[in-house]
């Protein structure tokens, strides 16, 4: 067995089942789960004809670099969503089976295992990337990113000597669970460091299409090299996904997207790998790629569920709009995140994730803890019917702390 399996941690829905063991939830009351961050809005008919049409592509073993076709609805969107004309669809872009796969796989590729690896991430994060990273022979090195960091990364808080060993450095933006969004200065920065350090960045934007102002989409990686005078993005790759922008989960659709240096290994990687997308799923993401109605459709949906939820929680939980992804990160009365999500779950029926399982101890200080990730996914009706209880529930239990 490959020893570094051990390494990995429980992902958190597993924690949360243990956490919940033998505790009964209130039976008077349906179940509401924002626990997770799986998109319920239907998947829209774009998507699912083209699947429908496109069934004659599940008898043919597809290619990994993807149709022509799929590349090409690739770089005219990435034009279109980020103003950045002539990605070359050849060698910049590739279709993946969802951001997952490719987060995961991107750091096989990236990291020398021989040597004394460092993967750079915030903390708290998608887990996947610790995984990646531990998988891969790296050591991690957690950057916190909390309510004390303003939400942001701090890179110039990472140690020289943590940079001159990184190889790798997740962003996510907008982010996991706070939703915040990285500006100009901090790309700036992270490229600085790049170019001194000579790791790569891997920058998973699959939360990127939504947001709350239709005038204000979130900066992208690769929109924000080009502005720092960076054409050929140096060692950046962005990772974008159908699956919370069109409703697709199931799909397993995805690009990633940048210097066509990285490009080229990671296609290497994925000859042996495996992970090519059919060609049924590929129908789908072409169609999906041009459509943007169904992408702005699905914004009012959750803008009008932070609308509704806002003024419902603004005073019984620390929470602030996000400015991307459908995340309220909240901060519990009484700081203990564990017992909140227990005591919500027995008394309501309503399932929450704890902060500290999306967060890692550093200095013996978890960055997660005291906080609870809402996944806004659920109807507007579930998700207002959610916060009435979670209202409720803040104002009738007694904390102590
Ligand atoms: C930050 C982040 N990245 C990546 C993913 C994976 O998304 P997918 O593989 O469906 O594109 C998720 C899923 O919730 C996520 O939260």
């Amino acid at each position: 067995m490959n020893p570094l399996l051990r390494r990995l941690q429980p992902f958190s829905f597993a924690r949360l089942r243990t956490l919940l063991a033998g505790v009964a939830a209130n039976p008077e009351l349906g179940a509401i789960n924002l626990s997770i961050g799986e998109p319920k809005h239907p998947t829209p008919a774009v998507v699912t004809d083209a699947i429908v049409g496109a069934l004659g592509g599940l008898s043919v073993y597809p290619p990994p670099l993807g149709s022509e076709r799929l590349r090409d609805a690739v770089s005219r969107w990435i034009a279109n969503r980020y103003g950045l004309e002539g990605v070359d669809p050849a060698t910049q872009i590739l279709p993946v089976n969802g951001t997952k796969e490719a987060l995961f796989s991107f750091a096989q590729v990236a990291i020398d295992p021989r040597a004394d690896a460092v993967v750079v991430f915030p903390n708290p994060c998608y887990q996947v990337y610790e995984g990646a990273a531990l998988l891969a022979g790296a050591t991690p090195h957690y950057v916190e990113q909390s309510h004390d960091t303003g939400f942001r990364c701090d890179w110039s808080a990472v140690p020289r000597d943590v940079w001159s060993r990184t190889q790798l450095a997740f962003a996510c933006s907008p982010g996991n669970p706070s939703g915040s969004v990285m500006d100009l200065d901090q790309w700036g920065e992270l490229f600085a460091l790049s170019d001194r350090y000579g790791f790569a960045i891997a920058s998973d934007e699959c939360y990127s299409e939504i947001y709350p102002d239709e005038s204000t989409p979130p900066l992208g990686a690769l929109q924000a090299a080009r502005s720092l005078g960076r054409p050929d993005f140096p060692r950046l790759m962005m990772f974008s996904s159908l699956s919370k922008r069109s409703n697709a989960p199931g799909l397993r659709s995805g690009f990633v997207s940048g210097d066509a240096s990285l490009i080229k290994p990671f296609l290497h990687y994925r000859t042996y790998h495996g992970c090519a997308m059919s060609e049924t799923v590929q129908a789908a993401s072409l169609a999906a790629w041009g459509d943007e109605a169904h992408v702005r459709e699905n914004r009012a949906r959750y803008r009008a569920k932070f609308d509704a939820l806002e003024p419902m929680l603004g005073d019984v939980l620390g929470i602030t709009r996000p400015q991307g992804g459908f995340y309220f990160w909240a901060r519990v009365p009484g700081g203990d995140d564990e017992a909140f999500v227990k005591g919500l779950y027995a008394q309501y029926n309503v399932l929450v994730l704890p902060g500290s399982y999306l967060a890692r101890d550093v200095g013996g200080r978890n960055p997660g803890r005291g906080y609870v990730r809402l996944a806004l996914v659920d109807t507007e009706t579930q998700c207002i019917e959610a916060a009435r209880r979670i209202r409720e529930y803040c104002q009738t239990t007694p904390r102590t702390q």
